[in-house]
């Protein structure tokens, strides 16, 4: 333990020389060396990280902490997947933060939003369920989907319905662990599968 810690700390020193040297970087990762390692990933998610098919999530302007945590925990394999698990298993801390940086960096953008909504979605979307159980999710995610970057609440808009069912039974099940997968953890599990339903088709209808 004492070990990791100093071990961290001099991490901690060597990142803040780097970003000292490197003021034009997007966080602490690059942006046009983002581009390169993202050849890889842009089969699935798109070459501007826009996916075009349902089972891959949009990762465009998420921002490149949350795209970084998810890669470490990929890798590390406290979130299990076995399409995307692979993927990040050979890359770098520094090739997960560049690559972070890059999606970060693209616009998302919603090609198709859906034109039926769910009314016990909305509802809960916007004002939580369950009595007081469970908390809206738009006082995180935003009231469009937007995320809250400065918070490290994820963007939501784009996501395809089957993409978000399947997170928030990944939640439920305790199949994400990143560090801060425990708020929806204690919200997914409060979820009813008709619950995960109505609010991931209200999440489809954001522009
Ligand atoms: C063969 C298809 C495929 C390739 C190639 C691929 N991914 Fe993925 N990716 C997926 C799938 C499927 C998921 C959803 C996993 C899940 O449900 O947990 C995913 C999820 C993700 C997530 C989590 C998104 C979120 O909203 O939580 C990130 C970040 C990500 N991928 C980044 C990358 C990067 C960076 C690369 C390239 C180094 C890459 N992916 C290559 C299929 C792929
Ligand atoms: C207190 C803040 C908070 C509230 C309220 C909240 N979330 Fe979240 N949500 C988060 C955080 C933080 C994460 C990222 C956790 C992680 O690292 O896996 C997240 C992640 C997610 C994801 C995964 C996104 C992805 O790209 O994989 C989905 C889907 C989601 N939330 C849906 C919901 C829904 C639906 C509700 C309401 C029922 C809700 N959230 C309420 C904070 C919140």
């Amino acid at each position: 333990m004492q070990f990791a810690l100093t071990h961290l700390r001099s991490a901690a020193v060597v990142l803040g020389l780097a970003l000292l040297g490197c003021s034009a970087a997007s966080a602490n990762g690059d942006v046009a060396a983002g581009k390169t390692v993202s050849q890889t990933c842009a089969a699935c998610h798109g070459a501007d990280g826009n996916s075009a098919m349902p089972t891959f999530p949009s990762i465009a302007g998420q921002s490149a902490s949350y795209l970084a945590e998810q890669l470490h925990a990929f890798r590390d394999g406290k979130r299990v997947n076995a399409i995307m698990g692979p993927q990040a298993k050979n890359l770098t801390d520094a090739q997960i933060a560049d690559v972070a940086a890059y999606y970060a960096a693209q616009t998302r953008t919603v090609k198709a939003p859906a034109t039926t909504d769910s009314i016990p979605g909305a509802h809960l979307w916007k004002f939580g369920g369950h009595g007081n159980a469970i908390a809206a999710c738009a006082a995180c995610h935003g009231p469009q989907g937007e995320g809250n970057q400065p918070a490290g609440f994820p963007a939501l808009r784009g996501l395809t319905p089957q993409y978000v069912i399947e997170s928030l039974m990944a939640y439920r099940n305790d199949q994400r662990k990143t560090e801060h997968a425990s708020i929806m953890v204690s919200i997914a599990s409060k979820l009813t599968d008709d619950d995960m339903k109505d609010v991931a088709q209200h999440i489809a209808t954001f522009h």
